[in-house]
């Protein structure tokens, strides 16, 4: 496909609606980790216009940091540390309306104040997850948690 995204207005379904085909699209036949990695991150960001959106992956016991759009962030979360590392140690989405609120909440940037982590399964392990950051409060929902979802499903070639 051309490298061109096309930008979908409306609720949020009809955003992920138009964007999930654009996805598939851009990691057809691509077979390199890192290059659809930050396609999807930067397909994402376009799209949703989000502060940040981005992978961690894990190493050993730690999450490092991987291919994301938005400001410079930390590079390895411990697991069970922060939202990162508990939705990792957890196994499940996190859903954060207040970063404030939630104890251990790593700050990788003050403006940040709403965040979803969404983790990528490969053959029942954890590989990696997803982490997107708003600097609005409450931005992330069930919708959200359903549609990131089947978007880190699509990832070939973990
Ligand atoms: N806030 C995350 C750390 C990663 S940055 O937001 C990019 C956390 O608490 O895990």
């Amino acid at each position: 496909m051309a490298e061109d995204l096309s930008i979908q207005k409306g609720t949020k379904q009809e955003q992920y609606e138009s964007l999930i085909p654009q996805i598939e699209a851009l990691l057809y036949g691509e077979t390199n980790l890192i290059a659809n990695l930050a396609n999807i991150s930067a397909a994402l960001k376009e799209q949703f216009n989000w502060w940040w959106v981005g992978f961690y992956w894990v190493e050993q016991d730690e999450l490092v940091l991987g291919p994301f759009q938005g400001p410079v962030a930390c590079t390895r979360i411990k697991k069970g540390r922060g939202v990162c590392g508990g939705s990792w140690e957890k196994g499940t989405t996190l859903i954060v309306a207040d970063v404030e609120k939630f104890p251990g909440h790593i700050a990788c940037s003050s403006a940040s104040k709403s965040e979803i982590v969404v983790p990528v399964y490969h053959k029942g392990n954890i590989v990696g997850v997803l982490d997107v950051d708003s600097e609005h409060l409450a931005q992330f929902d069930e919708t959200d948690k359903l549609y990131l979802e089947q978007i880190v499903g699509l990832i070939p070639n973990i």
